[in-house]
């Protein structure tokens, strides 16, 4: 399996601190952002990697991974994605890289304490589809959230302003091939993106979903409050 990291983006939320360098250039405790995600696809064992950056700092992920002999990798793969298209938009750039072969897909801001390696070997044998990893957190609002019935994921909604459950989809996403078709069927959403969201209710509909409880903590840094969480938790971990 070939593993994506998601890195371009604005970050508008995080303004001022992105208006000179990329979200996830920003430290993270003793680390840059995206050593985080790189270091989770690593454990996983997944070998060849594709990181999608975009923005005006694009040059500084070479200069701060290069081929990734720091993390025990003989070679990076990097793509550039041009402007605000979303999620789903950056994951385009991957078909190429992944030549049919099935993807762990992680947002460059994700930072998790779980070693993932047992979701990514289910769902190697799983034959077909996508898998998602699901958290349960007090602010769901500010995530995809699943609805459920029983034990079933109906549907994921973004961000919804009354949460049907305090579930909520992480940024680790595993896919098959499908994926590149599902996104050139996606319109852009209300805040003129491609989103992932729309990608996993393809999915769903075609009862092709599967998902887990993420064990360990986990957070996402796209806020002030939730940088300044993830390095609180790096920083007892590591203590
Ligand atoms: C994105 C996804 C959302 C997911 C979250 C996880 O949100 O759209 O469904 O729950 O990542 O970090 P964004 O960071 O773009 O607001």
């Amino acid at each position: 399996m070939k593993g994506v990291i998601l890195a371009g983006g604005l970050g508008t939320r995080l303004r001022p601190l992105t208006n000179v360098t990329n979200k996830h250039l920003l430290p993270i405790y003793d680390r840059p952002m995206i050593f985080y995600p790189l270091q989770t696809l690593v454990r996983a064992g997944i070998r060849d990697i594709l990181i999608v950056t975009g923005g005006n700092n694009a040059g500084d992920f070479l200069r701060l991974i290069g081929n990734g002999s720091a993390f025990g990798l003989k070679h990076v793969n990097y793509t550039y994605q041009k402007g605000e298209g979303g999620i789903a938009d950056a994951l385009k750039l991957a078909e190429h890289f992944a030549d049919g072969e099935k993807l762990v897909v992680i947002l460059g801001d994700n930072i998790l304490q779980a070693d993932i390696t047992p979701y990514v070997e289910a769902y190697k044998r799983q034959p077909s589809g996508a898998k998602i990893l699901l958290k349960r957190v007090s602010d769901p609002e500010r995530f995809g959230v699943a609805v459920f019935r029983g034990k079933r994921v109906l549907a994921i909604e973004e961000k919804p302003r009354r949460p049907k459950s305090n579930c909520i989809v992480t940024g680790v996403y595993l896919y098959d091939a499908q994926v590149f078709d599902i996104v050139r069927t996606l319109v852009p959403s209300g805040r003129g993106e491609l989103e992932i969201t729309d990608v996993n209710n393809a999915y769903i509909r075609r009862r092709q979903m599967t998902y887990n409880l993420l064990k360990g903590w986990w957070s996402d840094c796209g806020t002030f409050d939730s940088l300044l969480r993830a390095a609180q938790l790096i920083a007892r971990d590591s203590r």
